[in-house]
């Protein structure tokens, strides 16, 4: 008696692998768990554990590798050569942009915030860009307000020819799918996962992979207003990824130390302690107002006893 299906339709593999560079770079993952023992989480009962993202690979560390590597497979499937993206003048994202183009063969050009850097010494993180091929170009302030608008994308294609375009910060409907498996690794891990918000891509499928019963804090890095303007972007990031509202998060916009980079004596207090009680050195643009955030949370007593709270350590200094 045969087992073989009336009708057979083509046989069909997995889709063709459209960059296989990426897999050849070796990612680290699932990212490694670190746990460590912190006065303020264990004098209420509560874990702390550290989730290593920032270990995943060098060049693209955390949300970096995670973001890119669905926007990279697309690019390479629409048979894009050259990528184009935007940030300020010291984006991780640009950097991150420029070591994948390098690494994976894209020319890429990086749209820079501020058309007064033009001209000036490039700061080392635009530095780094350059060295790894990058194309500057510094945009004034209002074009660059204005730079998903098709005039001034127009005027890029005019100077640039043919490119495709990742959003800044990196954050769209395929960055946050990305993001899930953050969100996936860490079920079963820690009932509240916290991780700090720029662009709001990374919470945004952080919270729809991490699974019913557990929560995502955003702890916003920039000042935004209240509500905070990126209430609405994780909204619409959701919307456009999943088709709708995914998990239980919530943004913490308390923590922002001034707003975008800015830093407060209490914060620096807090991050060299944290480096020297744990060894580990701190980003101090997200990651240290993360773990002040979650630390003065565990203060004010907002995590049960017994529960375990997971930091996303989404890069490196
Ligand atoms: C180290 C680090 N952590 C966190 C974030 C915030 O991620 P998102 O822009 O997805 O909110 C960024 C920016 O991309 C970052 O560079």
């Amino acid at each position: 008696m045969s087992h073989a299906p009336a009708t057979m339709g083509p046989v069909t593999g997995p889709a063709p692998d459209p960059l296989p560079g990426l897999r050849a770079l070796h990612p680290r993952l699932p990212s490694p768990l670190q746990e460590v023992e912190d006065g303020a989480f264990a004098r209420r009962g509560v874990r702390l554990v550290l989730k290593r993202d920032d270990l995943i690979h060098p060049d693209l560390p955390g949300n970096k590798w995670r973001k890119l590597e669905p926007n990279l497979r697309a690019a390479a499937a629409a048979g894009a050569r050259t990528l184009l993206t935007f940030g300020g003048a010291y984006s991780n994202h640009l950097r991150a942009t420029a070591a994948a183009g390098r690494l994976l063969g894209f020319g890429t050009i990086g749209v820079v915030r501020g058309d007064e850097l033009a001209g000036a010494p490039l700061n080392p993180s635009l530095a780094r860009c350059a060295a790894d091929g990058m194309r500057l170009h510094f945009l004034d302030r209002d074009s660059y307000r204005r730079k998903s608008e098709p005039a001034v994308l127009a005027a890029l294609h005019d100077r640039f020819g043919a490119f495709h375009v990742l959003p800044e910060g990196g954050s769209n409907a395929l960055a946050a799918q990305g993001c899930t498996e953050l969100g996936r690794e860490l079920r079963g891990v820690a009932d509240t996962v916290g991780v700090a918000c720029g662009t709001g891509g990374t919470l945004a499928g952080l919270a729809a992979g991490l699974g019913p019963g557990r929560r995502a804090l955003g702890f916003a890095v920039l000042k935004g207003g209240r509500p905070h303007f990126l209430q609405g972007t994780v909204e619409e990031l959701q919307r456009a990824a999943f088709g709708g509202p995914r998990g239980d998060w919530r943004l913490e916009d308390r923590f922002h130390c001034g707003g975008y980079a800015r830093r407060t004596p209490e914060l620096d207090a807090f991050a060299d302690a944290f480096e020297r009680r744990h060894g580990l050195p701190l980003e101090r643009v997200y990651v240290a107002k993360l773990l002040y955030g979650l630390t003065t949370l565990a203060e004010e007593g907002a995590f049960p006893a017994g529960s375990t709270v997971a930091a996303v350590i989404t890069g490196a200094p």
